[in-house]
């Protein structure tokens, strides 16, 4: 049961961003979106404003946005190529590994490097930095556990949507827009909500833009939950693997590459038992889309198309939708457009599920605002019968070929299973991060002392977690 205040709530968003996003891994963007030296996009976490960049080494970096001087964003533009970053406010300059190059006035105003050590000092690094199929997360929390980890089975159905070939997506965008609606609500919607689409979604199955019939159809599929993810699937008709790929779409060029890059398990959930993904999320704000509507008007031919997006909150009742459109990176150029095309009609700001999603989310997130919410358990309970059984029990390994556990039909096992991981952090206190000095010895630094060890230096060539830097300086 729900308390439904969660959905609007001032102090519970607090919590979020102390103890939920505060040390979570959070996707920031994809390495195809810096594919050369000094390729960088700014993105952010909550308020904290990161350069990703790459330098010119080729390392990708997650660079804090905020100058060592006074605090200025260094970086002020969304994308671009550069070698340095110049501060607009005194100019100090960072090259885009974040090393400092340049200190205006450094013997003059400070007394050179006896009165400012420059030389080591960098940018302040994202604490923890992890990589998968080319996705960039990052966690503020230096202890994170390695992504993978994290990820854990889920990464068997990510390589769905985000390695199709070897050489895995490239994406177009990020869309961005504001939406006064709880990220949450998002979320879990992409991650099982199944139930909603012949509900909200009518008008875009009559209209005919997808070839089955009836919204209801997704109850023959499955949702699926795996590590520190889970989402949905669509029963596909019966055939073998290549006739059920083509079903959705996909040109043989596709599926062969699928075929080399696929574990056999991978192959069995589509090509055995049948079902293909469609959405997803990731714990917390993560999530990816996989649909395949008609793009032409007057044919059955049904184009596939890939999204990946974020729910950036903004407040207890604000989010930003960070929406991206992926595609293979081998597929031909018509398949690209098709699909960029199939995207655009379904996602993004001027999408028609958009539309119908969002109205729901609005509403909700300003009805849990009002003191009645307080009063009120919202049933959460889909799925699962008063005395904790399963309405239906789970997919069994002759049935079902992937990890996790997967249900046939409605439920709300996976958004349960969110709303857990969300609980888990928020009832768990956080420990104090250390601080870090810029250019002065730890010995110099005021409230470096046994009082208060949290706030201990951690030296003047700041940062021990980048071996490459440690080592150069
Ligand atoms: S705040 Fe950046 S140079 Fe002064
Ligand atoms: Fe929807």
């Amino acid at each position: 049961m729900i308390p439904a205040h969660i959905y609007n709530d001032k102090e519970i968003f607090e919590l979020e961003k102390e103890r939920l996003f505060g040390r979570s891994w959070l996707f920031v963007a994809h390495e195809s979106e810096v594919p050369e030296a000094g390729d960088y996009v700014v993105r952010r976490v909550l308020e904290d404003s990161f350069i990703i960049s790459r330098d010119e080494k080729g390392e990708i970096r997650a660079l804090f946005n905020m100058c060592l001087h006074r605090g200025m964003q260094v970086c002020r533009a969304e994308m671009g190529n550069a070698s340095h970053f110049r501060c607009p406010y005194h100019g100090w300059s960072y090259r885009n590994d974040g090393r400092i190059v340049g200190l205006p006035f450094h013997k003059e105003a400070y007394g050179g490097e006896e009165g400012f050590k420059k030389k080591g000092q960098t940018l302040l690094p994202a604490p923890s930095l992890g990589v998968y199929n080319g996705l960039i997360f990052i966690s503020l929390d230096p202890d994170a556990e390695p992504l993978e980890d994290f990820l854990g089975d889920f990464k068997f159905y990510m390589d769905y949507y985000t390695k199709q070939s070897a050489d895995g997506i490239e994406l177009r965008g990020p869309q961005r827009w504001r939406v006064k609606a709880n990220w949450k609500i998002g979320a879990e919607n992409f991650a099982g909500d199944m139930y909603h689409t012949p509900q909200t979604h009518t008008s875009v199955v009559e209209i005919g833009l997808f070839r089955e019939p009836k919204a209801e159809k997704r109850k023959d599929g499955t949702t699926y939950w795996a590590g520190n993810g889970g989402g949905t699937t669509y029963k596909l008709p019966e055939g073998t693997l290549e006739e059920r790929l083509r079903y959705v779409g996909y040109p043989d060029d596709m599926i062969a590459r699928m075929k080399e890059q696929w574990s056999q398990e991978q192959l069995d959930v589509v090509g055995k038992d049948g079902f293909m993904v469609s959405a997803a999320s990731v714990f917390p704000n993560m999530s990816f889309v996989h649909n395949w509507p008609r793009v032409e008007e007057d044919s059955d031919e049904v184009l596939p198309f890939i999204s990946i997006r974020q729910w950036q909150p903004i407040s207890e009742d604000e989010t930003e939708i960070v929406s991206w459109f992926a595609v293979d990176k081998n597929a031909s150029e018509e398949f690209k457009a098709l699909s960029y095309k199939a995207y655009l009609m379904c996602f993004g700001s001027g999408g028609m599920f958009e539309q119908d999603d969002v109205e729901n989310w609005v509403s909700l997130t300003s009805t849990a605002g009002g003191p009645m919410a307080r009063r009120l358990l919202l049933n959460s309970r889909m799925g699962m019968l008063e005395n904790g059984q399963n309405v239906v029990e789970p997919l069994t390994s002759d049935e079902y070929s992937g990890p996790g556990s997967t249900r046939i039909g409605y439920s709300e096992y996976n958004q349960r299973e969110l709303l857990l991981r969300w609980a888990d952090h928020l009832e768990r206190p956080m420990e104090k991060a250390a601080q870090l000095h810029v250019g002065t010895d730890p010995i110099q630094a005021p409230a470096a002392t046994e009082a208060d060890p949290s706030r201990a230096a951690v030296g003047s060539t700041a940062i021990p977690a980048d071996p490459i830097l440690t080592k150069e300086a």
